[in-house]
């Protein structure tokens, strides 16, 4: 394997330029190759079955474009796909971290909160990460549907999205939750709103930073640093660009971001 091979890097949409933020921030190095699949998204009401053939048509993709790794940067993906995919590939496969320490260090009463696409609720990876880690950990989970399509769509300081926050955030009245996972990699976009109607005394947890590490910490044991001297290459793909698409992109990245290209990740549908 290459150690100046490029790192593929997708998700659903949007949401996992999230995690790239950080994988750049943390890797300068590196070259990196994003795809969304917009075309689809949201694979949060997706079945089980359509979002592990998905996973594995990334695979397939990442694996002709010569990638010495691919971060999932998708919750979803994560739960659903990662157990049955990760030992069938030919390069590292980096899931999800569910942030539980984290989590857990900013809330004194160990009560978490989780909002998630449905699919990543229902599959409870979260809970399942933190009964691992301590059976004292209380998780409060909350699926998130309307969150994604409005994102994807560029609703990110209006009402409508001011509203969907107000009524997920009501569900958690009675939890007494001090930190809260942003268990979908569109969510921290957002976070503005949801500090609004969660208050400042609930820490947002964005797992991005931690999966960020993961990466960094598989690339370094296994000495595949990107080596060159100057800062990376970064692509961007889309199956389906929105009007919005470039501008979510500099928001969430900065200004500096190249154009955004097409991907048809059907041809890899076996
Ligand atoms: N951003 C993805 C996640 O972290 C998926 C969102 C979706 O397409 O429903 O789960």
């Amino acid at each position: 394997m290459d150690s100046n091979s490029p790192i593929g890097v997708f998700d659903s949409g949007l949401g996992g330029l999230t995690v790239l933020k950080e994988l750049r921030r943390l890797l300068p190095h590196e070259n990196f190759i994003f795809v969304g699949d917009s075309a689809r998204a949201p694979y949060g009401s997706r079945t089980p079955e359509e979002i592990i053939s998905f996973l594995q048509q990334f695979m397939d993709y990442f694996q002709s474009r010569g990638v010495k790794m691919a971060v999932c940067a998708c919750n979803t993906m994560t739960s659903y796909g990662y157990p049955v995919i990760k030992d069938k590939t030919s390069f590292a496969l980096v899931p999800m971290n569910p942030a539980i320490i984290p989590a857990v260090k900013a809330s004194a009463n160990k009560h978490i909160g989780v909002i998630a696409t449905e699919a990543t609720i229902k599959k409870g990876m979260h809970k399942q990460a933190a009964s691992n880690l301590d059976p004292q950990i209380k998780v409060f989970g909350v699926g998130c549907p309307k969150f994604v399509p409005l994102i994807e769509t560029g609703h990110i300081h209006d009402d409508a999205i001011d509203e969907a926050v107000q009524e997920y955030a009501d569900k958690f009245k009675t939890s007494d939750i001090h930190s809260l996972i942003l268990g979908c990699t569109h969510y921290p976009i957002i976070s503005e709103v949801l500090t609004k109607h969660f208050g400042k005394d609930v820490a947002l947890i964005n797992p991005a930073l931690e999966t960020a590490k993961d990466a960094a910490t598989i690339l370094t044991k296994n000495n595949l640093l990107n080596t060159q001297e100057q800062s990376g290459s970064l692509e961007l793909r889309f199956s389906a660009k929105q009007n919005n698409s470039e501008k979510m992109a500099e928001i969430i990245l900065g200004s500096d971001i190249p154009p955004i290209t097409d991907v048809d990740l059907t041809t890899f549908a076996k």
